[in-house]
């Protein structure tokens, strides 16, 4: 059930700051840690002599020194000390994993070391370019990644699950586009000659109409780029022209914990008022909140899920958005299957 050759999110860069980070991806322990000279670094955390877990031991210079008998391993995962003998057994190692600091997020990646290529990290840049103010979070989710990656694909959740934090403004009637390719799916909805919602009005200074747009970007295995904004109507937002808009993307990337939990990263960016600091914590609050409650009714739905696995469940037209994506990644992962 997971895409293994891919960057997912392993930790804020902020998170490897103080000493190991012990997080559990895909399946596998891991830890995470800085070099002296600042390079992120992920090892299996779980000694190769008597299963300890290497986050019990220390940092010694550029090496991690096992806490229980002291065999010493350098980054790349190889065992370069063991206490009492100059023999190293050839087998002696952890694995070491592709690891990647960029916009803000430490990356790694799960599958074969000889694919990972830099380049095929997601764009996050809004999450550190200086034309963007940006701020987010990680949540720990009770939930299989692929609940979430549905609940950011149809939105019409919005006013009943958000009815208090997101819910106003939200025209959910509207009509919304859905495609799908080899690469990605979209998701869009535009409302042309509208009244602003109330951030809109404040940022742009009008209550005059305004053409309003939300797309929603899925690529695999996880990731989910919202973006959304008004533009004074009839000024080429369509068309793409948003020299009269203001533009705010709220983005999400999923890293599986295991089958049934989520490590769920995300930040939200605005190219307007950027220095209003007073804006950006009552933001911040209100996507906070807004993504708490989707991580209550997540696991809410994941434990329903368990009690009765074998529940039928219906469909309905708004689940057309999830249902594109869950074959787009599923393409994926049979794919991939199929070349082990
Ligand atoms: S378990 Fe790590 S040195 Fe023995
Ligand atoms: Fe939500």
């Amino acid at each position: 059930m997971f895409l293994k050759n891919c960057w997912y999110v392993a930790a804020w860069d902020h998170e490897l700051s103080g000493g190991f980070l012990t997080r559990t991806i895909l399946g596998d322990p891991v830890v995470l840690f800085r070099s002296r000279a600042g390079a992120p670094v992920a090892l299996e955390d779980r000694c190769c002599h008597r299963h300890m877990p290497l986050s019990e031991g220390r940092l010694a210079g550029d090496t991690v020194q096992c806490g229980y008998h002291g065999l010493t391993f350098a980054f790349d995962g190889a065992c370069v000390g063991i206490p009492g003998q100059t023999a190293i057994p050839p087998d002696a190692r952890v694995k070491s994993y592709p690891i990647v600091e960029r916009y803000r997020w430490v990356w790694i990646w799960k599958g074969d070391p000889a694919l990972a290529d830099a380049a095929l990290i997601p764009d996050y840049h809004w999450n550190d370019d200086p034309d963007w103010v940006s701020y987010g979070d990680v949540y720990y989710v009770e939930g299989d990644y692929r609940l979430l990656i549905d609940n950011l694909m149809d939105l019409s959740h919005i006013q009943f699950l958000h009815a208090s934090t997101l819910g106003a403004g939200t025209d959910m009637n509207a009509a919304i586009s859905v495609e799908r390719d080899d690469e990605n799916v979209t998701v869009s909805r535009w409302v042309l000659d509208t009244p602003p919602a109330p951030i809109y009005a404040e940022a742009l200074n009008t209550n005059g109409h305004v053409d309003r747009w939300q797309n929603i970007t899925f690529t695999p295995p996880s990731h989910v780029v919202i973006d959304a904004g008004s533009a004074i109507a009839g000024t080429g937002a369509p068309q793409g022209d948003r020299s009269q808009g203001v533009e705010t993307y709220s983005n999400h990337t999923l890293t599986p914990e295991t089958d049934q939990s989520t490590h769920y990263f995300w930040h939200h960016a605005r190219n307007f008022r950027m220095d209003d600091d007073a804006l950006t914590d009552r933001l911040r609050q209100m996507f906070s909140s807004a993504l708490q409650e989707d991580v209550v009714a997540i696991g809410a739905q994941q434990r329903a899920m368990n009690r009765r696995p074998d529940a039928p469940e219906i469909d309905i037209n708004s689940d057309n958005c999830s249902i594109q994506t869950r074959r787009l990644l599923e393409s994926r992962i049979t794919a991939e299957t199929a070349l082990l």
